[in-house]
Formats: C-alpha cells, structure tokens, sequence
C-alpha cells in the first residue's frame, strides 16, 4: 500500500487530542530498521472486540510529522454511540459486545456494479493514509483524532454511481441483541441509525472512511470496523460501524434530523453563526477538558475546512440549510 499522509498544516502536533498507549513509533521504527518501504498499513490480525490491532508504521519521512506520545484515551472513553447507551462512558463499557468479523457492507442503489465489501477488502483494499482532523460535536465539545482511513471517494467509485444519483445514505448495524441501547425503553432513535451526504459532499477529498485511530484499529466504541468521518461538519453525521450504503436521487432520511428537525439538519455543517437553539456554537470545549481546565475556544467556520469546502455551497443560505 502506498503512504499518504494527510496532516492540517493549522493544527500542531501538541494540540491533538492526548492518548495514553499510543505507540512508541521510534521504537517501533528500530525494531523494523532496514524496511525503506514507505508503506502505511494496518495489522491483519484484527481483533473483533476487545484490544484494537497495532498500526504498523514503516520508516515515515518526516519525524516532524508524527505525533509521538499522547493517550487515546479521551477519544475512546468519551463517545456518543446510542446503540450502546446514551451515557459517554457507555460505549466504551458496552461495544465490545457488537461482533465485528465477519463484517460485510452493501452498496447498491443508483450504481451500475452494486455488491459488498467484507472486512478483508476494508483492510487491504484501499490505500490507508492518516488524517489528523479536527472533530466539532454538536454538543459543543471538540477533538482532535488522527484517523486512519481511505477517501470515501475512493469505495464509491469501485461502485459506479450513476449520473442520476445525488445523494448517499449510510446505515449502521442495527443487532439488539448485541446492543444494549436500541433495547431501552428510553432510545428515542428510529433504528437503524442513519446518515446521509449529498453526492458531491461524498466525493470531497476531505471526506473519509475510518477504520482506525491512533495507530490501531477503530476500537468499537469509535465505530469499528468502518465509520464515516466528515471532518467540516458536526458529529452526528460521521456515522459509526457502517452495513449500507446506497446512492439515491432524493435526500435520504437521517436519524437526528428525523428525530428534531428543528434542532438537527441535513448539512450540519459547523457554523459559530448558527446557535443550536438550545445553546451557542460559538465556542467549544476542547477535550480534555474539566471545571478548572474548561479549554474553551472559538468555532471556526467549516471547523477550520473553510478554504476547502465553502465551494460546495455557494449561493446557499447556510442558516436555512443548517
Ligand atoms: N453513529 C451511530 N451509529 N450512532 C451514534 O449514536 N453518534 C454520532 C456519531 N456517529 C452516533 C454515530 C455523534 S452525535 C457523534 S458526536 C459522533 O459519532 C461521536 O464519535 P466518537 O464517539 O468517535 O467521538
């Protein structure tokens, strides 16, 4: 596989979000002395619940580029994943009881070559490159991860879409009996969760499909095996342990917005203009983060992707459109 890496020149190594088992790349690098290759991939032992498998680096180019220390563990004990409970420590307690091998997704819809693809083809299919990213919730809390994934462009087009499609639907995994949250009797989401992109939105160069973090595979509760990553927009819209994937001419239907439309658009695009109503997305609180340490810092526009991505909506009103 070839190496890519993607890394915001705006964000500096010392800003992303710590981890506290990330591996010691030097080490690493010593161990395997002598492989040139620049290859990025991850281990094929993949583990379905439980320790997520080590990323193996080969000799990077740029030392500057790696960020050394820092824990993963303000990203994998503080998620939203309702399938597992609507608590933040609930899915780091509860998802490792969603079995993730075998994993197959459907892609279909308006394609001329709908199929599948399995966790082999996730793992060694695509060309794995990482991909620091800034990551605005829409409850006002922020991150930054350092995925590992492949353009979502890049699985689409194994798929054809045809010209008539403008839109792409994602369904997660809908198991009740391995997911403790779609059983209460207080889950207000219509299972399966559901999300969507416009067409062109999908196709972003930005746009991802994750299936690891911090040199390791995804741990179940940040989505495992693969989630969407849209990194302008808030949260919700990155999907998690996605079985389906469809391209259609109307807009699909979308959990959150389904749930309070008022509340939660279709683009949910980060915008310190638009408060939700029930509070202010000018500001959020960067994780880690506590009462004598709240990090609080400004919004940015598109989470920081402005240049990029304000092309896709030219001419819109984005307070209509939120
Ligand atoms: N995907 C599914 N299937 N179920 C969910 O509850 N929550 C969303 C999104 N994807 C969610 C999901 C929300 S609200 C957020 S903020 C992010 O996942 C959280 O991702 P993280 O837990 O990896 O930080």
């Amino acid at each position: 596989m070839t190496k890519r890496i993607y890394i915001d020149p705006s964000i500096a190594s010392s800003d992303i979000t710590p981890e506290s088992v990330f591996l010691n790349r030097r080490a690493f690098i010593k161990a395997s002395s002598g492989t040139a290759a620049s290859a990025l991939c991850l281990s094929t032992a993949l583990s379905s619940a439980g320790e997520p498998s080590k990323l193996i680096y080969k000799a990077a180019p740029d030392e500057s580029l790696r960020v050394e220390q820092t824990p993963y563990d303000a990203i994998t004990t503080y998620n939203n994943f309702y399938e597992f409970g609507t608590d933040k420590s609930d899915p780091a307690r509860h998802a490792d009881s969603m079995t993730t091998d075998p994993w197959t997704i459907k892609v279909g819809g308006l394609v001329d070559k709908p199929g599948e693809l399995h966790l082999e083809d996730l793992m060694s299919g695509f060309d794995l490159e990482e991909r620091i990213y800034r990551f605005r919730c829409v409850e006002a809390w922020s991150m930054v991860v350092p995925w590992i994934g492949f353009p979502l462009s890049a699985l689409l087009e194994r798929f054809a879409p045809r010209a008539e499609g403008r839109f792409v639907e994602f369904k997660t995994l809908y198991r009740r009996s391995e997911m403790r949250g779609t059983r209460s009797f207080t889950s207000v989401i219509d299972w399966p969760y559901r999300e969507g992109l416009r067409l062109d939105e999908a196709m972003h160069p930005l746009t991802l499909m994750a299936v690891g973090l911090y040199g390791k595979t995804l741990p179940n509760q940040n989505g495992a095996p693969l989630r969407l990553v849209v990194p302008w927009k808030y949260g919700f819209k990155s999907i998690k342990s996605i079985v389906e994937i469809n391209v259609t001419a109307e807009q699909p239907e979308t959990s959150w917005q389904t749930l309070q439309p008022s509340e939660y658009g279709f683009y949910a695009n980060v915008n310190p203009e638009v408060d939700h109503p029930r509070w202010s997305q000018r500001f959020e609180r960067k994780l880690p983060s506590s009462i004598f340490k709240p990090n609080r810092v400004p919004t940015l526009p598109f989470n920081g992707y402005q240049e990029q991505v304000a092309g896709l909506y030219e001419g819109m009103d984005l307070r209509q459109f939120y």
